[in-house]
């Protein structure tokens, strides 16, 4: 048993500056780390083994209870089996051509250079998101608030932050009531089917409804747009790569997967200590607020070798970008198909994607990972 985990501070300006090459060197030293707000859990087998034990490391972890992220068993497990099949592989297949329609009209309308994040990645997954929702109309209320969340979060100011989650309590309340007073002759789509879904035998609540749809746009929009951020660096870094995958695009869904473990833009997730616990042979007292570091975890060399080789086949086993254990992100295949769709397109349309020499190239701070603006050239 080690007795002293050492301090750290995640949020400082030479820290922020290069979140990746900071963990990198975090988790080579220790496998956990103290700040004011909590224990940061770096090492891939560490952060895994504290995924597989709810009962120990609970999710309820933040003040608000949110349907599913912080449930614990057992109950956890009946909203999965409730929301799970809105993500069935027959119903991502059937969204698909839509949203492969979306992904081409943005890149036929793209200027030579572009900003991946706000240019590409912001607009698509307002779009994605509104056509799969059945939300048509609201794509600019939506690019609204992922703007107005996003600031909010990057402030951790709890007032801005709980103005941010009111609107989009208005958001979706503006969606229900317009079902509701259509009743039978509500739109076929997720939403109304959402509405009629029971748990337990009983109908959802609209608290309940609430919280799932915020929890899949939250997750959808700001992750996606990230994503596509990293995803367009690496491969205007890597030219070979994109050769490659212009030749054969049906590595695409293996090929984004490791590009995101390289660059994790899903940087942490929360849990707390429910018991006397340990973690990497540290004593844990209850209550302790534990953060499981994915981006760390996904360039651990103990089981990725060297952590920036790009191994997609190798490190697929390995990756840990959707999360580990009952939590694991019900909203892959969702992701997957949206971000395929959207290289797929890119891909397609030109001949080579580099560096914008005189675009932006910003990382992105605390809480969020990848770029906040990476300027590309799309050369057709
Ligand atoms: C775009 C890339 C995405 C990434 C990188 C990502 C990542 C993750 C991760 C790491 C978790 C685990 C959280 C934990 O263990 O506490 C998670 C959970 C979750 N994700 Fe995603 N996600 C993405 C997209 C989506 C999408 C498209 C949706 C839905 C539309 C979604 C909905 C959720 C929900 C509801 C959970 C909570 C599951 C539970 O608590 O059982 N995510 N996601």
């Amino acid at each position: 048993m080690r007795s002293s985990i050492p301090d750290w501070e995640p949020l400082d300006d030479a820290a922020q500056a290069d979140q990746v090459r900071m963990y990198d060197a975090y988790r080579e030293d220790t496998p956990l780390a103290r700040s004011p707000r909590g224990v940061t859990v770096f090492r891939h087998e560490d952060v895994v083994a504290v995924a597989a034990d709810p009962v120990t490391f609970s999710s309820g972890a933040s003040e608000r209870r949110q349907v599913p992220n912080s449930l614990d068993p057992p109950e956890h497990a009946a909203y999965r089996a409730a929301t799970d099949p809105f993500f069935g592989a027959e119903r991502i297949a059937e969204l698909e051509p839509g949203v492969r329609r979306i992904a081409a009209d943005l890149v036929a309308t793209a200027p030579e250079t572009i900003d991946a994040v706000h240019d590409l990645g912001y607009p698509f997954a307002a779009r994605a998101q509104a056509r799969w929702l059945g939300w048509t109309g609201t794509e600019d209320r939506l690019l609204g608030w992922m703007a107005d969340n996003h600031a909010a979060t990057r402030s951790a100011d709890r007032t801005r932050t709980a103005a941010v989650a009111a609107a989009f309590d208005a958001i979706v309340a503006d969606q229900v009531q317009r079902r509701r007073a259509l009743g039978e002759d509500a739109p076929a789509d997720p939403t109304t089917e959402l509405m009629r879904t029971e748990v337990d035998g009983r109908a959802l609540t609209d608290a309940e409804i609430v919280s799932i749809l915020r929890n899949w746009t939250a997750g959808d929009l700001g992750s996606i747009a990230a994503c596509v951020g990293v995803i367009l660096h690496f491969l205007a870094t890597h030219p070979q790569v994109q050769t490659e995958l212009r030749a054969d695009p049906s590595g695409l869904a293996g090929a984004i997967d490791e590009m995101l473990r390289l660059d994790d833009p899903f940087l942490v997730n929360r849990r707390v200590v429910t018991c006397p616990a340990q973690v990497a042979g540290h004593d844990l007292e209850p209550q302790t607020r534990l953060y499981l570091n994915w981006t760390s975890a996904n360039r651990d060399p103990r089981v990725v070798g060297d952590p920036d080789a790009y191994r997609p086949l190798e490190n697929a086993v390995h990756n840990l970008v959707y999360g580990s254990g009952i939590h694991l992100c019900p909203g892959r295949p969702l992701a997957t198909m949206e971000l395929v769709a959207l290289t797929a397109e890119l891909l397609a349309a030109t001949t080579s994607l580099s560096l914008a020499a005189d675009g932006p190239a910003q990382r992105e701070t605390y809480p969020v990972g990848g770029w906040r603006a990476i300027g590309i050239r799309l050369e057709r």
